[in-house]
C-alpha cells in the first residue's frame, strides 16, 4: 500500500477499496512523533480530496469502522436494560441531554451517553453539569458501568482510548481547512457514538443559524449518512432535524441552564424544552424496543426522571441540592419598543454568552460557570418598551459591553415571521 496512490485515487473521483482505508486509517492512527507510512501532510491531502469528491455509502462505513477499530468498543450488552443514546450535533442553549437521560432512564432504557465540551458559539453538556459543586467528567469504563447500573444513565467524557484515529484527524482537519467534509463530520460523530457501545441511537441534527447545518438539504443529508452508518454497523439509528434559528429555553449558559434543566425535571420548564425532550425521549424508548414503556412525559411529571437524575449526580460525586454558582455582576437589557418579537437569533446568543464567559474561543480555555443570557421572551412573545427582554451574566464587567454589541442586532420585533417548526423532519434506515 501506498499513501500517494491513495490520495491520487480519491483527487480523481475514484472510490477507495476496504483495504485502502483499512490501511490508512490503521497506520495514520499507529504513527508516532517519529512520523509513519502516512505523514500528517498526506492525510491532509486526503481529507481535502474528500471533502471535495465525497464518500461513496460503503466508503464513509467503512472508513468509519476503520476509526473504530483504532480504538476499544465499550460493551453494555450484558446489562438487564436495553442500551440507547442521543447525539446533538450542537447548538445554543441545547441543554437537552440533562432532562432527556434520566427521563429515558426512567423508563426503562439504560442511556451511556458521551458528552462534549463547548466550542465556539456552541455550549457542551459536560461543561454545563461540571456547574454543579463536585461532579466528575472523567470515568473509567468500569465507573460508567458502575453509574449505569446505579442509576440507569450516565453522561461523562470519552476516554482516550475511544477512536484515537479520530482524535488525531480531526486535530488536523481542524488546522486544514477539512472539518466541514459531511462524510469526514458523519465518519467522525459515529465512530466515537459507535464505540460507546450503546444498541441503538437517535440523532437530532439541529438547522439553522446557531447549528453547523445551515438549511434543512444539507442537514438532512448528514443526517442520512449517519443513520446509515449506524445501520450499517448493527444499530438501530434514526435522527430529527431540529430547529437551531433561535435558542432553546430561555436560559444560554452552564449553570443557567442546568437550573432550567431542574425546572424541567420538576415537571415545568419552557415549552420548547419539554417538548424536544418528549420528542427524542419517545424516539430512544422505541429505538431500545421499548415500546410499551411508560410515556416520558409522564417521567417528567411524576417526580420519576427527577429521582434518576439526582442517583446520576450522586454517582458521579456531585451534590444535586449545593447551590449553584451565580456570577458577580448582571446586567439587564431593556426592550427598545412595544410590540411582538418575531427574531431572535441562535447564533448571536451562542456568541453573547461566549463573549460573557460561558464559553471557549480555545480548547483549553476554562468557562465561567454562572456565565451567560437570560431570554425573556422568545419569538412570538410580547415585549414591552422599557421592560427586560435579556439578563447578562458575567464575572468580569468588561465582557458586558461586548455582549450588548453583539444582542443589538440578533432580535427584530414586529418583523417577518419566519420561525422553523420544533421537528423539521425524520430520518430513519
Ligand atoms: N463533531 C465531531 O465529533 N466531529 C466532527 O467532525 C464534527 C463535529
Amino acid at each position: 500500500m501506498d499513501a500517494i496512490d491513495i490520495i491520487v485515487t480519491k483527487r480523481d473521483g475514484g472510490e477507495l477499496s476496504a483495504a485502502q482505508i483499512d490501511w490508512v486509517i490503521d497506520v495514520y492512527a499507529r504513527g508516532g512523533p517519529n512520523g509513519s507510512a502516512v505523514a500528517d501532510e498526506q492525510m491532509a491531502a486526503l481529507s481535502m480530496a474528500i471533502l471535495w469528491r465525497g464518500m461513496t455509502r460503503a466508503e464513509v462505513s467503512r472508513w468509519t469502522e476503520a476509526m473504530l477499530r483504532s480504538g476499544e468498543r465499550l460493551d453494555f450488552s450484558d446489562l438487564p436494560a436495553p442500551t440507547t443514546d442521543k447525539h446533538s450535533t450542537g447548538g445554543v442553549g441545547d441543554k437537552i441531554t440533562l432532562p432527556l437521560t434520566p427521563a429515558v432512564a426512567a423508563c426503562g432504557a439504560a442511556v451511556p451517553q458521551l458528552s462534549g465540551r463547548g466550542l465556539g458559539h456552541t455550549g457542551g453538556t459536560l461543561d454545563k453539569l461540571e456547574s454543579i459543586p463536585g461532579w466528575r467528567a472523567e470515568l473509567t469504563p468500569a465507573e460508567m458501568r458502575r453509574c449505569l447500573t446505579e442509576a440507569g444513565g450516565v453522561v461523562c467524557a470519552a476516554g482516550a482510548g475511544l477512536a484515537p484515529a479520530d482524535r488525531r484527524l480531526y486535530a488536523l482537519r481542524d488546522v486544514t481547512g477539512t472539518v466541514e467534509s459531511l462524510p469526514l463530520i458523519a465518519s467522525s460523530i459515529m465512530s466515537k457514538k459507535l464505540a460507546e457501545g450503546t444498541g441503538s441511537l437517535v440523532l437530532d441534527v439541529k438547522v439553522g443559524s446557531g447549528a453547523f447545518m445551515k438549511d434543512a438539504a444539507s442537514a438532512r443529508e448528514l443526517a442520512r449518512t449517519m443513520v446509515d452508518i449506524g445501520t450499517d454497523n448493527g444499530v438501530r439509528t434514526v435522527a430529527l432535524l431540529t430547529a437551531m434559528d433561535t435558542p432553546l429555553g430561555h436560559e444560554v449558559g452552564n449553570a443557567l441552564e442546568v437550573a432550567e434543566s431542574v425546572r424541567v425535571l420538576r415537571g415545568g420548564g419552557p415549552d420548547d424544552v419539554v417538548e424536544l425532550t418528549v420528542a427524542l425521549a419517545r424516539e430512544m424508548l422505541a429505538a431500545a424496543g421499548l415500546n410499551g414503556a411508560k410515556d416520558p412525559a409522564d417521567a417528567l411529571k411524576d417526580g420519576s426522571a427527577m429521582d434518576v437524575w439526582r442517583r446520576m449526580i450522586r454517582a458521579q460525586g456531585g451534590d444535586p441540592d449545593a447551590p449553584l454558582p451565580v456570577a458577580r455582576e448582571r446586567m439587564e437589557i431593556p426592550a427598545p419598543a412595544t410590540g411582538r418579537l418575531t427574531r431572535l437569533d441562535a447564533y448571536a446568543a451562542g456568541v453573547a454568552a461566549r463573549r460573557l464567559g460561558a464559553g471557549r474561543a480555545r480548547k483549553e480555555d476554562p468557562v465561567a460557570p454562572g456565565a451567560g443570557v437570560s431570554l425573556h421572551a422568545k419569538p412570538g412573545d410580547e415585549v414591552h418598551a422599557g421592560r427586560p427582554l435579556f439578563t447578562l451574566h458575567a464575572d468580569d464587567p468588561a465582557r458586558l459591553e461586548r455582549a450588548v454589541e453583539v444582542l443589538a442586532d440578533a432580535y427584530e420585533i414586529d418583523g417577518p415571521q419566519e420561525r422553523l417548526p420544533l421537528v423539521i423532519d425524520r430520518v430513519t434506515a
